[in-house]
């Protein structure tokens, strides 16, 4: 039985997504405008925070919320290493430095140990990234006294002690690149924050440093939200609570049906409310099972295999051109394996899962 690795909804939602496009394209409104508008103050309401600020992708909310908390050329930011490179990649393009600090690999997520040992002088910012679904200890950050910009990309709809994920540090970037819990038709993405002044300067620098279209005030970007991305996801936010539960109801299956018996199963961090993103294990010999498990149409695959600290691109930001060294991020990187997840994944494709992880550990 073919089982995708991402069981997405959407398809149901199609109809009145497309009639929902037709109207936005008879409107001759298409870049932020009414429909931006109250996509903005809709997901704003629904995670509880002052501000939403759309932009055009989660990369530049990144980008925007480190500018946005006052980081800006040769500053540290300090990043995990296990992410999607994006996280280091927007430090690196305003011209600040990553500074990779590591993981627990039980978790996925910093802990307050890993970022303290990051820290220097030079620190301006943390982005803790709230991975795979599972949220980061912000909390915990908190108390380090620095700002934080969450990585919430892969976290739409989770929560830590009750909070949202998005509102725990001072402002924080969300992606809807297609497959992510609230995922659009194409590139999007929001910074959101309650702190006025941030969301003022984040709607100055997605409109290239400038209110009036006269006077430029700042180098920024052409990053702002479609409206016809903005209608689309205006007919899923009502759909992530119950999706959310879904995927929940997903993890309960896999380790109510023994999946734990052949893999090490993903836990929730303390007080969080894991959205499973992705359903991430761990297993000593991801590649062989993975292997299997695609030869009887599960599929399955690893992430981050080569953490960000040893991708090129970022060699030049090491200190003293030295590899630090990350063991949790390491080992997180080595035993990963992501199973099928989503919404839509049916019993009986839960069972093939199950089923094929067993023949393919013994
Ligand atoms: C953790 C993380 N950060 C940042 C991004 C960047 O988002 P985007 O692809 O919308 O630029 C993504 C997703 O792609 C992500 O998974």
């Amino acid at each position: 039985m073919p089982v995708p690795l991402f069981a997405s909804s959407l398809a149901g939602h199609l109809p009145r997504i497309t009639e929902r496009l037709a109207e936005v394209a008879r409107s001759g409104r298409y870049i932020l405008g009414p429909e931006a508008e109250a996509f903005e103050r809709e997901l704003a309401a629904y995670l509880g925070a002052r501000h939403c600020v759309g932009v055009g992708n989660g990369t530049d909310a990144l980008a925007i919320g480190l500018r946005t908390l006052g980081v800006g050329p040769g500053d540290e930011v300090v990043v995990p290493s296990f992410t999607f490179y994006a996280t280091a990649e927007a430090v690196a393009a305003i011209g600040a430095r990553p500074v990779f600090c590591d993981v627990d690999p039980a978790s996925f997520c910093v802990t307050r140990e890993t970022v303290e040992r990051a820290l220097t002088d030079g620190t301006r910012a943390i982005v803790p990234v709230h991975l795979f679904g599972n949220a980061a200890p912000v909390d915990a950050l908190r108390e380090l006294d620095l700002p934080i910009l969450e990585d919430a990309a892969q976290a739409a709809g989770s929560a830590l002690g009750g909070r949202r994920a998005g509102t725990l540090g001072h402002a924080a970037a969300f992606s809807f690149f297609p497959s992510k819990n609230l995922g659009g038709l194409g590139d999007g993405g929001a910074l959101v924050t309650s702190d006025d002044r941030v969301a003022e300067r984040a709607r100055l620098l997605r409109s290239h440093g400038s209110r009036d279209k006269e006077t430029y005030l700042e180098v920024g970007y052409n990053s702002r939200l479609d409206a016809l991305q903005a209608a689309a996801l205006r007919v899923l936010l009502p759909e992530l609570d119950a999706w959310n539960a879904r995927r929940r109801a997903v993890a309960a299956a896999y380790a109510e049906r023994g999946l734990g018996r052949h893999l090490e199963l993903p836990e929730p961090s303390p007080g969080a409310e894991h959205v499973y993103h992705l359903y991430v294990a761990r297993h000593e010999r991801p590649d062989a099972l993975a292997g299997h498990l695609r030869a009887r149409g599960v599929e399955a695959r690893s992430y981050y295999r080569v953490p960000v600290h040893r991708q090129p691109a970022m060699a030049s930001f090491l200190p003293d051109g030295r590899t630090p060294d990350l063991p949790g991020t390491d080992e997180a990187a080595r035993t990963n394996l992501a199973l099928p997840m989503g919404p839509a994944l049916a019993e009986d494709q839960i069972d093939e899962v199950v089923a094929a992880c067993a023949s393919g550990s013994t």
